[in-house]
């Protein structure tokens, strides 16, 4: 394993995928340098004063305030195994046993999981589809309300925002709503935990607002991301009376180690650190990089960057029609008018050693970061003019103007079809080959990782459509969870 990453690592790779630091540069440049070169010594346990992440009293306390004071919320907690353990003990704190979860559709893996913990039963609110893109939208208020009407005894409602792909919901809405009915809102702001430090550090224009600012009682993110500390280490911001700190607490120590990382720990006081004394600087770069970016993709003829117009639509690549719907750290491009899918879009770029986060159809997004530098930016326009110009042959020029005002000229590939009808989750299971799941009822999720957003979630009837998806996904090399070894999947028995 580790020559892999260290033969990835002499690639001098541009890193368009998770983790946000990029690297080591973002830790010496401020100054991190002797922590990087003995941070193995410092790999210690609860040694007297080093404190108890589950009884916090001294050096841990000090980062979770530290990170309180950075987010204006009441307290943060310090995750040492990733948003996913904070998404299951918010869940775990904020629903009865055998309660009612309002979750959107497209809620991460670890959501449900938390269902099966918190012994919850789920009510699906759907995001919009985004039938251009075959991706899901944002949750709107209306559904969230719809929801709430169906289900007035619902304890809580989570969703993602932004979701992986930068489409954020309108939080405050959504606050306002579910607080007028006294229940808990939580945000899975896996990808936004740098959305509250772009406002903070006046580089937010046009920039969704963070949802702890939006009104959220939890908010989990994944500082991991898009910040500058090591992969699995994040934070839940709790701004609420409505879910007490001590059961949060009592939640999170059943479910994360008792051996926490003293390392992982101490980057995210790092990062703290970055941000209080070098935020305006690092967000500010990243800021005017990005700009400078967007200005430059425009120049490519027949790109095409994804955007969500205002009112949640497909709207087109102007900054206007992004602003306050799209998180511009996610770079969504789109070179369909080449006959490029998403898929071959990446090949390509990685052959200049440049490496996107995921695709889907003829979408692929680069997940840019705090440690993201101009450089980076600098060498992904050149492959992406080169890629342009190695393909100019196959440039369909009314296809791409079909394209940029908003038509679905250039199909992807193939794209991920919408929710099968819902039905009671099956309490008795079999499994059956793949190929003759068809009108049967999921009793396991099907889930493409990444990003890790199930196609088929437990209670949803299987199609031919969703077969023929996954089989392409497999085809191409992605990984589907929920799937044996053999082909199986675990759908409810016939009765
Ligand atoms: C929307 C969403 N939520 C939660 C998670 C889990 O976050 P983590 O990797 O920090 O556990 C992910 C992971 O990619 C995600 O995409």
């Amino acid at each position: 394993m580790k020559e892999f990453l260290l033969q990835h690592a002499d690639k001098d790779p541009v890193s368009f995928h998770m983790p946000g630091h990029k690297g080591e540069a973002i830790f010496r440049k401020y100054g991190y340098g002797d922590f990087l070169d003995r941070f193995v010594d410092c790999d210690v346990t609860e040694i007297p004063g080093a404190d108890n992440l589950f009884q916090a009293e001294g050096i841990i306390r000090d980062v979770m305030e530290r990170y309180a004071r950075l987010y204006d919320v009441q307290n943060s907690f310090l995750l040492i195994n990733g948003s996913s353990g904070g998404l299951i003990a918010s869940v775990m704190a904020s629903v009865r046993p055998a309660g009612k979860l309002i979750m959107a559709r497209n809620c991460h893996k670890a959501v449900f999981n938390a269902l099966t913990l918190a012994g919850a039963e789920p009510v699906y609110a759907h995001p919009e589809f985004l039938e251009e893109y075959g991706i899901s939208g944002a949750v709107t208020v209306e559904e969230i309300e719809r929801c709430m009407n169906e289900n007035p005894d619902a304890d809580a409602v989570i969703l993602p925002s932004p979701n992986y792909y930068g489409i954020c919901s309108d939080i405050e809405s959504i606050a306002k709503a579910v607080h007028a009915r006294d229940k808990v809102l939580i945000v899975d702001q896996a990808h936004g935990a740098h959305l509250k430090f772009f406002h903070k550090f006046g580089f937010g224009d046009g920039m969704p607002k963070s949802a702890e600012e939006s009104g959220a009682d939890l908010v989990i993110g994944s500082i991991h991301k898009t910040l500058a500390t090591l992969t699995q280490s994040a934070i839940l911001n709790h701004n609420t009376e409505r879910v007490s700190k001590y059961v949060l607490e009592d939640k999170l120590q059943m479910i994360e180690s008792t051996s926490p990382s003293y390392i992982l720990m101490s980057f995210l006081d790092i990062n703290a650190e970055i941000l209080e004394n070098h935020g305006a600087e690092a967000i500010g770069d990243w800021r005017r990089n990005l700009d400078a970016f967007y200005e430059e993709l425009k120049e490519i003829p027949g790109l095409k960057i994804m955007s969500v117009g205002a009112d949640g639509g497909e709207g087109d690549s102007s900054t206007t029609s992004r602003a306050g719907r799209m998180d511009m750290t996610k770079v969504n491009l789109d070179m369909g008018a080449y006959g490029i899918d998403g898929a071959a879009l990446e090949l390509e770029l990685m052959k200049y050693n440049i490496f996107p986060e995921l695709y889907a159809g003829n979408v692929l997004m680069l997940m840019t970061g705090i440690g993201n530098t101009k450089k980076h930016f600098d060498r992904t326009i050149a492959a992406l003019k080169d890629i342009a110009w190695q393909h100019a042959a196959d440039y369909n020029e009314e296809r791409f103007a079909v394209d940029a005002a908003g038509g679905a000229a250039s199909q992807p590939a193939f794209k991920a079809p919408a929710p099968g009808k819902l039905h009671p989750i099956p309490i008795h299971k079999e499994m059956v080959p793949l190929d003759e799941a068809a009108g049967r009822i999921c009793a396991s999720s099907l889930i493409p990782y990444p990003p890790g957003i199930p196609l088929v979630c437990p209670g949803e009837e299987i199609t031919e459509d969703m077969i023929s998806y996954v089989k392409a996904l497999r085809n191409d090399g992605e990984k589907v969870m929920g799937i044996t070894d053999q082909g199986d999947v675990v759908v409810g028995t016939k009765e």
